[in-house]
């Protein structure tokens, strides 16, 4: 049972996924072209066609399968979506004087889709494009100033088109009346953590049988939280290697180990490989050249325990890919074509191991809720993104031991005031960087030379874009003072206050 997204392009299908799941329902992203055939094998009860960049008049835009509107099915129509209703039941879509875009407040609505809501409701819009004419039966249910077709309702009281955006943050009401919409159309919404985890347990059992699973685990929420439903799932059956490469940040390694310990100290390696990667690391000061060396012999490390397993007849490899990673890697046809990503992480082609991916339909914020189930604790549960390459790509140039010590410490002081603070959650990632750059400073009567350290902390929804985080003045005041306190290498310490773009999150 599932609500099915058809997906015409629109950069807020994902978004209408995840909140048609934060409403308990399961939903699907299909592209908006997907067959009749592919579409029913999801068992629809509700389909959600998106908006997206096309004309619906134009003949080469992009249309729903045949039969589709005659499934007796209930439909919301967003957008590009409702203009498509609208056409294709016999009313008429035309280009609008000009582009209504941005907030827009529905000075009347009416009927079941807004029921609840009352007065003027803030929605935002963003289309050319306006429906002129309705099919036969159809009543107008909101409009705005500029807009006298907002929203549209067909007799049979399950389907609906609405112009707006219910999806985006900018339409403070839009989950009502997406919530609405299942209502009317019947949708289960079941679709708990408890039950998610239910069904994933029983799927990997049924999948997995008696067989074994590797699994490498990062420290990081995905891959930890794997670990531990995996475990829930087949006991002793699963071997988590987790990979120490030296470039952790101060008490990760323990972190981790503890967090981990339901897994049996038998079924988690721990494998500190340090040496190893500092050894590979020495005189590289170029970013990328970083990366690869960290890449590289990460995969000789895991290689080698891989190798192990497999000899010991361990069939699976299993891997934290979340739902966004599928779509994406359907390259741009959507989750039709849904593939294995197969990115086994560069293990030579003659260690063969099937792929278990159990998170492949689920949202990030769906693996914190099963997180939360599974006794993940909070400090990695709700955790930042932290890099592949770790420490590395946050040390300048060269790294060495003596600057990974520097590091790890002030970094470690900066997200410990975070926490403090209670300022940890209301950013996206923060970050220390060691510069190489030294600087003049006095202490008492003395010269000092210490290295420049600088603080990121950013804002964003998808790291694709961010804002530097407007940190309090106080904050950083005590940060700073603190740092330079109890790291006497670190003379001075700066606030990045670049976004992205032009800059990146990290500074490597
Ligand atoms: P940038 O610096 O590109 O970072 O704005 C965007 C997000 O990606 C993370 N990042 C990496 N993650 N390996 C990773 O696993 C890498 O080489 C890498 N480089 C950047 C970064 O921390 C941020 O969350």
């Amino acid at each position: 049972m599932s609500v099915v997204i058809l997906d015409f392009g629109s950069q807020y299908t994902r978004l209408i996924a995840r909140r048609v799941r934060e409403l308990r329902a399961y939903s699907v992203i299909l592209p908006g072209t997907a067959s009749l055939e592919r579409i029913l094998a999801e068992q629809p009860q509700a389909i959600i066609l998106s908006g997206g960049p096309n004309s619906v008049f134009d003949p080469s835009s992009p249309k729903p399968a045949e039969g589709l509107l005659e499934q007796g099915l209930p439909v919301l129509g967003i957008c590009y979506g409702m203009q498509y209703l609208a056409q294709a039941l016999g009313g008429r879509v035309e280009r609008a004087g000009r582009r209504e875009y941005g907030k827009a407040v529905l000075t009347r609505h009416e009927g079941p889709l807004f029921a609840g809501l009352e007065g003027e409701l803030q929605m935002w819009m963003s289309h050319s494009d306006a429906v002129t004419a309705l099919p036969e039966g159809w009543k107008v249910i909101a409009e705005t100033e500029e807009n006298p077709v907002a929203a549209i309702a067909a007799p049979d009281g399950r389907t609906f088109g609405v112009q707006f955006h219910p999806e985006v943050v900018h339409s403070p009401k839009g989950m009502a009346v997406l919530e609405n919409f299942l209502e009317l159309a019947g949708v289960r919404r079941d679709w708990t953590p408890e039950h998610t985890l239910e069904t994933l347990i029983a799927d990997i059992r049924a999948k997995v049988g008696s067989d074994r699973v590797l699994l490498a685990v990062s420290g990081g929420v995905d891959s930890s939280t794997l670990a531990l439903l995996l475990s829930r799932a087949i006991g002793s059956q699963l071997t988590a290697v987790f990979v120490d490469h030296g470039l952790l940040r101060l008490g990760e390694r323990h972190e981790v180990e503890q967090a981990l310990r339901p897994l049996g100290d038998e079924n988690l390696r721990v494998v500190d490989a340090s040496e190893q990667f500092l050894q590979a690391l020495k005189g590289v000061s170029d970013p990328e050249e970083k990366r690869k060396i960290v890449g590289r012999e990460f995969i000789r490390v895991f290689e080698a325990e891989a190798r192990k397993l497999s000899q010991e007849g361990c069939r699976w490899l299993a891997q934290g890919t979340l739902y966004p990673d599928v779509i994406e890697s359907a390259g741009g046809e959507g989750a039709a074509n849904i593939k294995s990503h197969h990115n086994v992480g560069g293990l030579p082609p003659d260690l063969k191991f099937e792929l278990l991916e159990p998170f492949r339909y689920l949202f990030k914020d769906e693996v914190r809720e099963l997180a939360l189930l599974l006794g993940l604790p909070e400090p990695i549960r709700m955790r930042h993104p932290f890099p592949g390459p770790g420490l590395a790509i946050r040390i300048l140039g060269e790294v060495t031991p003596h600057k990974l010590d520097i590091l790890r410490r002030a970094d470690d002081i900066f997200i410990s005031a975070l926490r403090e603070w209670n300022l940890y959650d209301s950013v996206s990632q923060a970050l220390a960087v060691l510069t190489p750059m030294q600087s003049v400073g006095v202490i008492g009567d003395e010269r000092s030379y210490g290295y420049v350290l600088g603080l990121r902390a950013v804002s964003t929804v998808d790291f694709m874009t961010a804002d530097w985080a407007r940190l309090p003045l106080d904050f950083l005041d005590e940060v700073a003072r603190k740092i330079t306190r109890q790291v006497p290498e670190i003379g001075r310490v700066v606030y990045d206050i670049t976004s992205k773009p032009p800059a990146t999150i990290e500074w490597e």
